[in-house]
């Protein structure tokens, strides 16, 4: 809806609320943030006259936000998790990341990736607290031609065999536990130790968790690790990599399963293969390989479709 010069209503109505609203912008001189807040004033405005909640519905719906805010804290990200659940960022992730056929998937960051994990070398163990089966991580990073991306940069976080992140136990489990970042080769080849990832709870002690159960849907998150994976003049892909043995694989709670992410982990009773790789056994391996586009290329955000 254009805000026009016409005389305007100035005294709101049921009927001609959006009207009444987005005349009061007629003063914005930001294009963008006059489109944005026309939209949700006029979507706003379209949910409220759909449901017309009572005076207390809308009371509990200021009370659940009040309390999103209030769980957040410097480890814990609560407005994150809503948006998550709600399908709301894996939207916005898609639309952030229109890429050419063969280039590796995005899904969500997710609440829990931490700046500043430790450089690793090649074939590190990342599994600090030395939990869970021993898994093999390794592949290739190519572009879009197949051309290996030498000095690749693969920003690795997992939750531990008990479904939880370092950060969300500290004192508990080792700092970094399951982080690392490490390079590709000169053939764009990366290999590291960790322990298989295993399907685990998103937190469920606050509002968010409150939603699911009143929505009749659980908050188990299929087994997989996350990645950001960066390489010079080419566009970075933060993804998964999902364990096809895992369950809820179609139903997680934040919508992040791509078939192309899914990968088979294969299981292995070899001692002697084990100890040359200095794990464990049993163990798992996997292979997963990432192709990158181009900067040159983009995939970058069509915001003229956003404002349709
Ligand atoms: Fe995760």
């Amino acid at each position: 809806m254009e805000v026009s010069n016409v005389e305007q209503p100035l005294y709101m109505t049921e009927e001609n609320s959006v009207e009444v609203v987005l005349a009061r912008m007629k003063e914005c001189s930001d294009p963008r943030f006059r489109m944005i807040m026309t939209s949700i004033i006029m979507h706003l405005h379209a949910v409220i006259k759909e449901i017309e909640p009572t005076q207390d519905e809308w009371y509990a719906a200021i009370h659940f936000l009040t309390q999103t805010g209030q769980t957040c804290t410097d480890t814990r990200q609560e407005w994150i998790l809503l948006s998550d659940v709600l399908g709301v960022s894996m939207l916005v992730d898609t639309i952030n990341n229109r890429k050419p056929s063969g280039a590796t998937e995005s899904t969500v960051l997710g609440p829990f990736h931490v700046s500043g994990a430790p450089e690793r070398e090649l074939g590190d163990n990342i599994c600090l607290d030395g939990k869970g089966m021993p898994v093999v991580v390794s592949g290739r990073v190519t572009d879009t031609n197949g051309s290996p991306i030498a000095g690749a940069t693969l920003d690795v976080w997992m939750a531990n065999e008990d479904g939880f992140y370092d950060v969300q136990q500290p004192g508990i489990q080792p700092g970094m536990n399951l982080r690392g970042i490490f390079h590709s080769d000169a053939d764009g080849r990366y290999w590291f130790r960790s322990a298989r990832p295993q399907y685990y709870p998103i937190p469920g002690d606050g509002p968010v968790g409150r939603l699911l159960k009143l929505s009749g849907r659980h908050d188990l998150r299929p087994a997989h690790l996350h990645v950001i994976v960066t390489g010079l003049g080419y566009e970075p892909v933060v993804t998964h990599c999902f364990d096809r043995k895992s369950p809820y694989l179609d139903s997680d709670p934040v919508f992040g399963v791509k078939e192309s992410l899914i990968l088979d982990f294969e299981d292995h009773n070899d001692q002697e293969r084990a100890s040359q790789l200095g794990i464990g056994n049993p163990f798992a391996t996997v292979t997963m390989d990432f192709v990158l586009v181009s900067s040159q290329l983009g995939s970058s955000p069509k915001t003229e479709n956003v404002a349709r």
